[in-house]
């Protein structure tokens, strides 16, 4: 990928967005048949699919928890999903990533509800252009829903980048290549109010000041976002009503 002499010229970025502005979102809940709960999502050039199976009684027996459901979140790259060929399989980011995604849904998931059980959140990368873990987790989030799993909010999530020295909202590839830092977030938002930040990564540098804006324009982000993730289920809540 070649460096744009500048990433932001003119308070405008190199794709034409201002600094505070997300890249356009699709949404399409119950896109797969054969899952409890599924959706397929576009952030940018970003294109990812999530699917949710369960509750179902979690085996083998020995991974039972008698208090509560057990999560498990599995964050996967296709190989033809990035510029150069991704090696199939698990590596130490995708581990990372399921593993940061899962305790965010840990913190959301009413999973008490459930003991014995299993709720397995696939989610799957068919093209990426940076924040596909965040793209994800709004995928796995409206799936969750669509599944209907009981949770205490919808999970929302949106990185903040420090790119020329300035702050931007959802950081597309060449400016998390280039770019000095970049903090992905999830958000937990329950009935229009942000309630919890259940995911925060850190890569790079930031004053303490710069993380606090960088907090302001996520959470200005995600309630963007959020809106979006409400229509989506509603949508096809109320085609299913109208179609019986
Ligand atoms: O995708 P996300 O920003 O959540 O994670 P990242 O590790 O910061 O990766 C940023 C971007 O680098 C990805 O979205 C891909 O576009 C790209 N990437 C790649 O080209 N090859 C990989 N093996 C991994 C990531």
């Amino acid at each position: 990928m070649f460096k744009p002499e500048k990433l932001i010229f003119d308070g405008k970025r190199i794709d034409g967005r201002t600094l505070d502005q997300l890249r356009p979102i699709k949404i399409e809940v119950d896109f797969l048949k054969r899952a409890d709960g599924s959706c397929y999502l576009e952030m940018g050039k970003n294109r990812v699919v999530a699917a949710v199976y369960g509750p179902r009684e979690a085996y083998p027996r020995h991974i039972q928890d008698p208090t509560k459901a057990v999560i498990r979140y599995r964050y996967n790259m296709a190989p033809f999903s990035v510029e150069e060929r991704k090696r199939p399989g698990p590596d130490r980011r995708s581990v990372e990533i399921s593993k940061v995604s899962k305790e965010a849904f840990e913190a959301v998931i009413m999973k008490e509800l459930f003991p014995r059980s299993v709720i397995d959140i696939f989610v799957e990368v068919l093209q990426a252009d940076a924040g596909s873990r965040t793209a994800c987790i709004n995928a796995a989030s409206v799936a969750l829903v669509d599944a209907g799993i009981p949770m205490k909010g919808m999970l929302t999530s949106v990185a903040v980048a420090k790119v020329d020295g300035v702050l931007v909202l959802d950081p597309m590839k060449e400016e998390d290549n280039f770019g000095e830092a970049d903090i992905p977030f999830a958000f937990l938002i329950r009935g229009d109010r942000i309630e919890s930040i259940a995911l925060l990564q850190m890569d790079g540098r930031m004053t303490k000041e710069e993380i606090k804006e960088a907090i302001k324009l996520a959470k200005k982000g995600a309630m963007e976002i959020y809106q979006m993730q409400r229509e989506a289920i509603m949508k096809k809540f109320l085609e299913e009503g109208e179609n019986g």
